[in-house]
């Protein structure tokens, strides 16, 4: 053959695929959020309808058993026979979060250097099987390239408020896997309930994990009523394996919460000589800054030591969060043996004191191998060295996360005024949403404004780990009540810490929302409809 004749070979063959496009035109726009780096649609469908062969190798089973899986949830079966395969492959040319997915009539191939990567494309994948359930059992040939923006992108859970059952902890997890979130803050601790089994000291689940009933109505109204109902519960250890482990195949890193030295009042009405003033106490049944703090005695400090011994054998991920948040002071400046240790300390005053606690208890998980997080609060009198810095306080001045930046603090960005989705999330707010704490964001204006468009000035940006939603659940006493406060806010969160900036579009974003709006109707979980309806402006 010349080379003319090749050249019009070539020729005509570009001209019949031009031909073949227009006749059967790809699809040109994505439902998948958070939105991917890249996608090129090409003609041509993966059909679902014999059944699709699953292969990957030992490394990638868990990735194999989720798509069989998904397979199954969408109404086609794992069949070896098939010709129509998905395969999981590891590549050493692609980064450890990144990967591709491309999908052509007879074979899915998803690739990635890292078995995380290789979770974020089977989640990708599970979004395009729903998809093809509703569009005659086939997905569109494409191509797509991937990979994250922020490092972190996170969920966190109040299980104190209101103790949420194992199997809705799990879903919840499901939901940000389906979002390729990688971090979930579980806080297991707070003065309305001790939620995690600690072996050594029964009594912190015993006793700390009830309270004889709960307020009714908004925390700020007085006179204070109380439904009259006990509350409570706890997570086994071995659930929490489960957990962990759940969360692990999803790509999930769990960060546990052990709360101090304030918020520690369901331990102290465990264990009294826990607290600065000796007296036996109930766990609070009311929501607010409650007085008690941890005392400074050692045998308290052998007490944390002790239970962060048994927390480690249950999260091996490398953080533990260690609250540090709203510690008031005046139970510390009010205990003669608080005050008399202060001064045998040399430490000057009750922040520095706060320090102090705080980087006791990071040098002992620092000897197992853990680095400490802590709410914004640790920076006050000085935070230890690598401790990572949840910003939440965003109407603090001077700016906790400047500050975090400003000591080289890996930072968490988790602005009150952003990312707190306890809060309302239309302009109607109780006229049309259920009772919530206060404050108003609406998910567009989380998108649009977005938590990662900091004022932090640029040399301090590389300090940004990524950012998390906060979810306190003082009213939001059921699971059905957190879906609907955390979707859509969570998938827009998701969003705009994966995509990238030009990929980002609220419009855009509203239309996908509605398809995985679709999703978590099926799959039972609830979500707040205003994202729909212009009148909640
Ligand atoms: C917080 O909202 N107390 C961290």
């Amino acid at each position: 053959m010349t080379n003319h004749t090749i050249r019009l070979i070539l020729a005509a063959a570009i001209l019949l695929s031009i031909a073949a496009c227009t006749q059967n035109k790809p699809q040109a726009e994505t439902n998948i959020i958070p939105h991917p780096n890249s996608i090129v649609f090409s003609t041509g469908h993966f059909s679902l309808a014999d059944g699709v062969k699953v292969v990957a190798n030992d490394a990638a089973k868990t990735g194999k058993n989720l798509i069989e899986n998904y397979l199954s949830e969408n109404g086609t079966k794992a069949n070896d026979q098939s010709e129509q395969v998905i395969k999981l492959q590891l590549n050493t040319q692609l980064g450890k979060n990144e990967y591709t997915l491309e999908i052509t009539k007879n074979e899915i191939a998803i690739r990635s250097g890292g078995n995380q990567g290789l979770k974020y494309g089977v989640q990708t994948l599970r979004q395009l099987l729903f998809e093809a359930q509703k569009t005659g059992n086939q997905i569109q040939c494409q191509a797509i390239q991937d990979a994250p923006t922020y490092e972190y992108r996170g969920m966190h859970l109040d299980v104190a408020r209101h103790f949420m059952p194992v199997g809705f902890v799990m879903q919840y997890i499901d939901m940000m896997a389906i979002l390729k979130m990688n971090y979930f803050h579980w806080h297991l601790v707070d003065d309305q309930g001790w939620r995690i089994e600690i072996k050594k000291y029964p009594k912190l689940t015993e006793v700390g994990a009830y309270r004889k009933e709960t307020l009714i109505g908004h925390g700020a109204v007085k006179p204070f009523e109380y439904d009259g109902k006990p509350h409570g519960g706890y997570y086994t250890q071995e659930q929490i394996k489960e957990i962990v482990a759940y969360a692990a195949d999803r790509g999930i890193t769990i960060i546990p919460e052990i709360e101090l030295p304030g918020h520690a009042q369901s331990a102290v009405a465990a264990y009294p000589e826990l607290g600065c003033t000796g007296e036996q106490i109930d766990v609070w049944t009311r929501w607010g800054v409650s007085p008690y703090l941890y005392n400074l005695e050692e045998s308290t400090f052998t007490f944390l030591e002790n239970v962060f011994d048994e927390v480690v054998e249950l999260f091996p991920g490398k953080y533990i969060h260690i609250g540090g948040d709203e510690a008031v002071k005046d139970q510390w400046k009010n205990s003669k043996k608080v005050q008399e240790r202060m001064r045998e300390l040399n430490v000057p005053n009750e922040e520095a004191l706060q320090s102090y606690f705080i980087s006791r208890i990071a040098n002992y998980l620092r000897t197992k191998k853990r680095t400490i997080v802590g709410w914004d609060e640790i920076l006050d009198g000085g935070a230890p060295e690598n401790a990572v810095v949840t910003y939440w306080r965003s109407w603090h001045k001077p700016n906790p996360a400047l500050e975090a930046a400003r000591n080289g603090h890996k930072i968490i960005f988790s602005p009150a005024s952003l990312c707190y989705f306890d809060h309302y999330q239309t302009l109607l707010q109780d006229s049309i949403e259920p009772p919530a704490i206060g404050g108003c964001t609406p998910v567009d204006s989380l998108y649009i404004k977005n938590p990662m468009t900091s004022d932090l000035p640029e040399d301090l940006r590389q300090h940004i780990w990524g950012a998390q939603g906060n979810v306190w659940t003082e009213y939001m006493p059921t699971p059905n009540h957190v879906e609907h406060m955390v979707m859509p806010r969570m998938a827009a969160l998701a969003e705009v810490l994966w995509s990238k900036k030009e990929h980002q579009n609220f419009d855009d974003f509203k239309r996908r929302f509605r398809f995985f709006a679709d999703w978590l109707e099926k799959n039972d979980i609830n979500y707040a409809p205003y994202i729909f309806e212009q009148s909640a402006k």
